[in-house]
């Protein structure tokens, strides 16, 4: 293997391959510093981001706008470039199998770029060895150039959190691992640019893909035993969260809240570790448990308010995103519940006021309600219940989430954003 010696000290040109949540707002940060273009399959992506928009609300329109990044959905944006970071999806497949062809599909657009001195970045979230044990060689299939020798690779995890304004891509501390020493300070010339936060050396790149999938795998965990003890709560009669504020006043204690455990990374990264086992030969069993355990919540939520309705009766879902105040649909497990309850002889309704109502109809079937203003006192519901908590419906008084009730109507908070409010007689409530 060659020392890296040929490398550059400051990247030419950069191309960011995957423009969405991770590559759009990493792309725009990036080109304040370094000549940088961003390539995606999806020419509608392109085509909006060309318009000046970014559908996932990452970044703004207006410092889209001001951004000297340049992008196409043509891969010949990607001559001239040295240095290439790729950011495109990490789904799983048939029996929660790790899908890594669009990181492959990605490596053969690069590879008959790539010329000596070259670096790919991985920056998809992926188990230990897929950078150097699967980019690698997909490259080298493209292109007469070694790895290792005339290009070289880097594995530099995402952190950013979807809609968290305050963990931005300019503050967190990055981790970045190269394949050889000159390759790491490469990276951490371009990283440091643009954070704040700092540059952390992993030991190799095996280190570096590694600390993503448990920093995820570790939230799913944590989530999952809270997920259990508010069941074990519920069956006894009493709230996970009245127990949550009690014992989160201990100095130690892991504020973890219960839910829905949707969106393309707490819900899929453990399967890319529990495949890594599997690879070496153990079998990851607290790590499924705790997927299992998340998974289950739909169907736990569904059958124990299906309990308090009579058959037939009608349900307003409100939200249908995977999280909070962010557009993103991928993997929600609101749409578990809302076939759960339909299972259950239940006619559901779904209202969120952040969810593209084209995409949810394309992706689920579901047309969504497009208000919560009720007309008539016969379109009342016998139940709402809250599934992620917007700002929106955080915000909702007593009086509107009663005038979208029945007299006797059920008031479901999985989130446990509506306890402080005092309901009228008659109206029933269910919170885990
Ligand atoms: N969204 C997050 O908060 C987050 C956080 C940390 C890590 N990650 C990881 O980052 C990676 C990307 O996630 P994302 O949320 O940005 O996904 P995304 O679906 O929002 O964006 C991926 C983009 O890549 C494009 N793409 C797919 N295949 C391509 C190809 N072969 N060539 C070029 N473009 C291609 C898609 O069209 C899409 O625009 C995943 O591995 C994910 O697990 C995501």
């Amino acid at each position: 293997m060659g020392n890296g010696g040929a490398l550059k000290k400051k990247p030419g040109k950069i191309a960011v391959i995957g423009l969405g949540y991770v590559g759009l707002p990493l792309a725009v940060a990036l080109a304040e510093h370094f000549p940088t273009v961003g390539y995606d399959i999806d020419k509608e992506r392109i085509k909006t981001l060309n318009a000046g928009h970014d559908w996932t609300n990452e970044v703004t329109d207006k410092d889209l706008k001001k951004s000297p990044l340049k992008f196409s959905a043509v891969k010949d944006i990607l001559k001239g470039a040295d240095v290439f970071i790729i950011t495109t999806p990490t789904p799983i497949g048939t029996n929660h199998q790790p899908d890594l062809g669009p990181v492959l599909s990605a490596c053969k657009s690069i590879a008959r770029y790539l010329s000596k001195g070259a670096v790919v970045i991985l920056e998809s979230t992926v188990y230990p060895g897929v950078t150097e044990m699967k980019c690698g060689p997909e490259l080298e299939s493209g292109t007469s150039l070694r790895c290792g020798e005339d290009f070289f690779l880097g594995y530099s995890p995402e952190r950013t959190n979807p809609g968290d304004k305050i963990h931005t891509i300019h503050k967190i501390t990055k981790v970045i691992a190269g394949q050889t020493e000159a390759v790491t300070d490469l990276m951490e010339v371009i990283y440091g640019a643009i954070t704040h936060g700092n540059v952390f050396r992993a030991k190799n790149i095996k280190a570096a893909e590694a600390s993503k999938v448990i920093e995820n795998a570790q939230r799913d965990l944590n989530i999952a035993f809270i997920n259990e003890a508010a069941i074990i709560f519920n069956q006894a009669g009493f709230s996970i969260y009245d127990v949550l504020d009690a014992a989160k006043t201990k100095w130690n204690f892991l504020d973890f809240k219960p839910g829905l455990v949707g969106g393309h990374c707490i819900g899929i990264d453990p399967y890319y570790l529990a495949h890594f086992a599997e690879e070496v030969g153990f079998e990851a069993d607290l790590i499924l448990t705790a997927r299992r355990t998340n998974d289950a919540m739909a169907g736990f939520i569904a059958g124990d308010i299906s309990k308090k309705l009579k058959h037939g009766s009608r349900v307003l879902i409100l939200g249908l995103t995977f999280k909070e105040d962010v557009p993103d649909l991928r993997n929600s497990r609101a749409v578990d519940l809302i076939w759960a309850l339909k299972e259950r002889g239940l006619n559901v309704d779904v209202y969120d006021p952040i969810a593209d109502p084209e995409e949810v109809h394309r992706e689920y079937g579901i047309r969504l309600v497009d208000s919560l203003t009720i007309k008539n006192a016969a379109d009342r519901y016998d139940a709402v219940v809250g599934t992620v908590s917007h700002r929106a419906f955080r915000k909702l008084k007593a009086k509107e989430l009663e005038g979208l009730l029945k007299k006797d109507g059920l008031v479901g908070d999985i989130k446990g954003i509506w306890r402080g409010l005092e309901f009228s007689k008659g109206i029933r409530r269910w919170c885990l």
